[in-house]
């Protein structure tokens, strides 16, 4: 009987060894898409909220209001997984009053000047919400209506959004057909896959909305971050491009090389960063094909976390969180002071409808807008 036990507690021994030396194959979780409920909107509409899990264990969580991404996991040089976005817990929180946390955003990602632009002759005036400018789409803009949402299983688990925005919503022409799809990839990448066609000449700018923040805690000052672009927009003191594609060479908007985010942000003396209370500009590449290009990375050395981001799209918006004051709680009642997230939101050129000379942001019928963003995330040791 004694040998028995033993020779039992030794196999279960020499199991419990296998396993944990075991190969990385061994230590893979399945791959998931699973939906539960994240609430009703003040209108009566439930959402859903998909999580989305690959094989090394890193998370997504997703809402169909707003497309938003509550959650997301990123490993450390340890190999810990945890959330490196800024978000809320509840559905509520998100209606009431979010700075776009995680959110898609259409039709038009960042500002157009008194949300006015002439096309084809004919004059628009879109919905104004920020200093007499449109910002992020209106006031019901894509980040806070309910999208259709299909989960797609796989080893690499997808959301695929849809959201069919009306002729005249917000003040823009025609009936825009949205589609974006999440892909959790195996990589420890989420891919972004934007697609849009309308029935009348318009104008269209899609993007993610999201803060992050790679040490999870605390300020993004210390971030190290890389942006492969030598110019940027100047803006006036309304955050709208004044038209000049600025050298970043010599000024504090110079991240050819890595740089910490918080080493130049306070330069008083730069009229660019006083206009934007830090960093809330937009970054131009040379590359303006429609073609995936590596353009940013962040480094976050006290945990080793590393986010890259690629991207179809000709520029790339980096806010340092200059607006948040303290007044929101958020995840796990944490309270998001000033500086506590930053956005790298890709885009075309802020107020293109008004600046013919950046690449054009039109889409007309029987034109398909396609753009894709992959942020993939890794450690140093
Ligand atoms: C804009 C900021 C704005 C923030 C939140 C960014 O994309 O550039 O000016 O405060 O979004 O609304």
């Amino acid at each position: 009987m004694r040998t028995l036990t033993l020779t039992f507690l030794s196999s279960l021994l020499g199991v419990a060894l296998l396993n944990s030396c075991g190969s990385n194959q061994e230590n893979k979780q399945k791959a998931m898409i699973e939906k539960s409920a994240f609430g009703t909107t003040a209108d009566g509409q439930a959402a859903d909220l998909y999580t989305l899990r690959n094989a090394e264990g890193m998370e997504a969580r997703i809402t169909n209001f707003g497309g938003v991404i509550v959650s997301l996991t990123a490993p450390d040089r340890n190999g810990n997984y945890q959330d490196v976005t800024l978000g809320f817990d509840s559905l509520a929180s998100y209606e009431k009053g979010s700075p776009y946390f995680g959110s898609l955003i259409g039709r038009y990602g960042n500002r157009i000047a008194k949300g006015r632009f002439t096309l084809d002759g004919k004059q628009y005036t879109l919905a104004t919400n920020n200093m007499g400018n449109h910002l992020h789409g209106g006031i019901k803009g894509f980040d806070k209506v309910i999208w259709n949402a299909q989960p797609i299983e796989g080893e690499e688990p997808a959301l695929k959004l849809t959201y069919t925005s009306k002729d005249g919503e917000e003040g823009y022409p025609g009936n825009l057909a949205v589609e974006v799809t999440y892909t959790l990839q195996k990589d420890n990448s989420l891919k972004i896959d934007y697609k849009a066609t309308t029935d009348k000449p318009t104008v269209v700018n899609l993007t993610n909305h999201s803060y992050f923040n790679l040490a999870g805690k605390g300020d993004i000052l210390g971030h190290e971050l890389t942006l492969n672009a030598d110019r940027f927009l100047p803006v006036d003191q309304t955050l709208i491009p004044t038209g000049e594609l600025k050298p970043v060479a010599g000024t504090v908007f110079d991240f050819t090389k890595s740089t910490p985010m918080g080493a130049r942000i306070n330069d008083s003396t730069d009229t660019q960063i006083k206009y934007g209370l830090g960093y809330d500009h937009a970054w131009v590449f040379s590359d303006t094909s429609n073609t995936l290009k590596q353009v940013a990375t962040v480094y976050e050395p006290t945990t080793g976390r590393v986010m890259e981001v690629s991207t179809t799209e000709p520029a790339i918006q980096f806010y340092t969180g200059n607006f948040l004051d303290g007044t929101l709680t958020g995840k796990g009642g944490v309270t998001y002071a000033k500086r506590t997230g930053f956005c790298l939101e890709t885009e075309h050129y802020p107020d293109s409808p008004n600046l013919p000379k950046f690449p054009s942001t039109t889409l007309r019928p029987g034109e398909t807008y396609q753009s894709t963003t992959i942020y993939t995330f890794s450690a140093r040791k």
